[in-house]
């Protein structure tokens, strides 16, 4: 799970090190995490499509082409947020499903309350995914000051609206998608309090837009904040708007063709974050970064599991992913074999 990353700054590593040394103001950081953003989904690693913007960045600053993150949202974000290893916090089995009682546990301290700690606002905007089922889980009481997202993991770019595809509502049909009505819900708030006038809204335009919104409220004179900018493109479900899709009609199949307008749309935010950055005269005291969340380009994820029903269920399952969001799930069981298409949504 190589990922790509961009680190800019515009002052140089030396004067960095300066800054972060004494009296110097600390540094703003912004850090934008993309969702599921492929290896190869950036034009300076070989994309069909263009990301202008990223290319520059990346350009300008420092690569990293080799470190790695976790292959599913959960656990990722929970490293990045505990510094600790997910085998260390429990949260190395699977993505927080929204019906499971279960978060980063309380006792570590996120790296929103580090640097809060140190001075800074700390804002965030877009994904959490870190544990809802309780007040004490959600980003205000992780350290955030402000919050602009959603709680689960993925969830439709326009109605905000999602379902648990994987734990059923009782009586649920389990064999099904249908039937589990129960398990679905709106999933967009605005510190704690549901948003409910964004429907039709495309999200990257609209976590962009709250972005840049913050970022004019700040300037050079304010103490240093934290942004943390958890995009959620360009996860599943494929969704763009059409004109962002169009320059890549040449793209025959037809999911790719999505994909490379939600890529596009993505790398268009994050100009206007940066440009933002540069016109409030903030841009040569914040260190940028960008990242992924997750790659799923290829077969990279292969896991065994034994399936917990026991009986004559016990087996071994595969899940492989084929990136965007597809899964294909082989079981092999005593008496029972299959081949399972399924779409995830880690
Ligand atoms: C959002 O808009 C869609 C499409 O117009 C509609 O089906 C859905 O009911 C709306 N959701 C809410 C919560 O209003
Ligand atoms: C970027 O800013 C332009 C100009 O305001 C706007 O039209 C566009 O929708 C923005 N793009 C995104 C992804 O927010
Ligand atoms: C950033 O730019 C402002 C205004 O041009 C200047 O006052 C400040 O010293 C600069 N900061 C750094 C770290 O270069």
């Amino acid at each position: 799970m190589t990922a790509a990353v961009v680190l800019t700054f515009a002052a140089t590593l030396l004067q960095l090190q300066s800054l972060l040394a004494v009296s110097e103001k600390q540094p703003n950081i912004v850090f934008i995490i993309a969702d599921d953003y492929g290896y190869k989904d950036i034009g300076y690693h070989g994309a069909e499509f263009a990301t202008p913007t990223l290319d520059k960045l990346a350009a300008g600053g420092l690569k990293l082409e080799n470190y790695y993150v976790q292959p599913i949202c959960s656990p990722t974000r929970s490293q990045l947020m505990t510094g600790r290893y997910q085998i260390h916090t429990g949260l190395q089995h699977d993505i927080i499903w929204p019906s499971q009682p279960y978060g980063v546990s309380l006792e570590y301290p996120t790296l929103a309350n580090v640097l809060k700690e140190h001075g800074y606002s700390t804002h965030a905007i877009g994904k959490w995914h870190l544990g809802l089922y309780k007040r004490e889980y959600t980003p205000l009481h992780r350290g955030f000051d402000t919050f602009y997202g959603y709680w689960e993991g993925g969830e439709d770019y326009y109605t905000y609206y999602n379902c648990d595809w994987s734990h059923k509502a009782e009586g649920g049909d389990r064999s099904s998608r249908l039937g589990n009505e129960n398990f679905c819900g709106y999933d967009l708030r605005d510190m704690e309090r549901q948003v409910t006038d964004k429907n039709g809204t495309y999200s990257t335009l609209l976590y962009t837009h709250k972005a840049v919104d913050l970022l004019k409220g700040k300037t050079a004179a304010d103490k240093p904040f934290f942004l943390y900018l958890a995009y959620q493109a360009v996860h599943s479900p494929m969704e763009a708007p059409e004109s962002y899709i169009k320059p890549y009609e040449h793209i025959q199949n037809k999911y790719r063709r999505i994909y490379a307008g939600m890529v596009s749309a993505l790398d268009e935010g994050v100009k206007n974050v940066t440009d933002t950055l540069k016109q409030t005269g903030l841009w040569n005291n914040t260190l940028l970064v960008f990242t992924t969340g997750i790659t799923r380009v290829s077969l990279h994820r292969l896991y065994l599991k034994l399936h917990p029903t026991a009986k004559l269920r016990l087996g071994l399952e595969l899940r492989i992913s084929l990136g965007q969001g597809l899964w294909m799930r082989l079981k092999i069981g005593l008496g029972m074999r299959s081949w399972d298409w399924d779409r995830g949504w880690g």
